[in-house]
């Protein structure tokens, strides 16, 4: 999958750091679960967030979309985004701005989305909660355009008579789905959207947001820990490693020849049709974000591991166009720009 073309970035997160901020039995402690991230989504791009569990990713993008509740604080750097030329930076912005731009421009699928259904209210009342203010339409209209939003999705309006358990864990996704879609909105934010789906009903999911999001021309970041979904959906990949972007570039220059040695590891892993070889786990687990490893985050499981990088940490460096990556092994110091 090519590129999408690109103009000016319509989200611009630069050197953002969001810490969990704990104190328990008179102890203060923080987990510092997004550390100085910075990347950039073009317009009507796929961008896909790949790293294992607890790496930061739903942190990441909770303080994009700006929904953020205490214990997680934004400590240091920007989020702005470009919506129709006008520029909106997330951290600064007030309630009100926020909330004006949530779901009209910018619509956040959460893990475990099914959850914004609300199980003793039918699914209309999710769409009239969600879309009405920002449709402006009187309530026959608006219900007319909710209804051929979901026929435009294949989805059966029917459902909007139903509660949310009378659908089946796929379909309720696909709600959660034209929901976040029926403004029509720039940008979307998918964590996980499929994770919890069985493979068949997780393609026809995978299908619908390809369509949705090239029907509306939207952007979209696509979390997920599956590697080979990315492959699948994505324009660009970034890698998270314990709070931190590795490498990025696109889908599949990473696929044909990662750099970074965690990348390597995760594309090596995955399972390959005729290849029974055994496949070689990496050694210990991801660090606590809570006391992460000084240097290189990576250096306690890393076979190229040296003396450097367990004191310094690597920039995220371009090594070739549109390509970055954040190791010493790649970018020697001296060589970084
Ligand atoms: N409310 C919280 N309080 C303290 N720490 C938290 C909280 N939520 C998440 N964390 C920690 O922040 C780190 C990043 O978690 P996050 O949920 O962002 O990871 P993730 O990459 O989305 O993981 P997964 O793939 O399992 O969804 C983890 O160490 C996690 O334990
Ligand atoms: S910087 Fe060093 S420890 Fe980190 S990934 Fe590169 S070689 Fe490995
Ligand atoms: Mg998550």
């Amino acid at each position: 999958m090519s590129a999408a073309a690109s103009t000016a970035p319509v989200l611009q997160v630069e050197a953002l750091r969001a810490y969990y901020k704990i104190s328990s039995f008179g102890l203060d402690r923080e987990v510092r679960a997004v550390d100085d991230v910075t990347f950039h989504v073009n317009a009507n791009e796929i961008y896909g967030l790949a790293g294992e569990s607890s790496c930061g990713k739903t942190t990441l993008i909770r303080t994009i979309a700006a929904a953020i509740k205490p214990p997680l604080r934004v400590v240091g750097g920007s989020v702005v985004f470009n919506f129709a030329g006008r520029p909106v930076d997330m951290q600064k912005a007030d309630d009100e701005t926020v909330a004006a731009v949530r779901w009209k421009h910018l619509s956040y699928i959460m893990q475990g989305s099914m959850s914004v259904l609300n199980p003793v209210r039918r699914v209309e009342r999710a769409f009239v909660d969600f879309a009405f203010r920002h449709i402006g339409k009187r309530k026959p209209e608006f219900l007319d355009i909710v209804r051929a939003h979901l026929q435009r999705l294949d989805l059966n309006p029917d459902i909007l008579a139903a509660y949310p358990h009378q659908l089946s864990g796929g379909m309720r996704q696909r709600v959660a789905i034209a929901l976040a879609t029926v403004c029509r909105p720039e940008f979307i934010i998918a964590d996980e959207p499929t994770t919890a789906l069985d493979v068949i009903v997780q393609n026809s999911v995978l299908a619908m947001i390809r369509d949705v999001q090239k029907e509306i021309g939207s952007s979209l970041i696509f979390v997920t820990h599956d590697l080979a979904v990315h492959a699948n959906l994505c324009h660009r990949l970034g890698i998270m490693y314990a709070g931190r972007l590795v490498e990025e570039g696109p889908t599949a220059e990473i696929f044909k020849a990662p750099k970074h040695p965690y990348t390597t590891h995760l594309v090596a892993s995955l399972p390959r049709i005729g290849n029974t070889a055994p496949k070689k786990g990496l050694e210990g687990t991801p660090p606590s974000l809570a006391a992460p490893p000084p240097g290189c985050r990576f250096h306690p499981r890393c076979p190229l591991a040296m003396d450097i990088c367990r004191t310094q940490n690597p920039p995220m460096v371009e090594v070739l166009p549109g390509r970055r990556v954040a190791c010493f092994a790649v970018t020697p110091p001296g060589r970084a720009a």
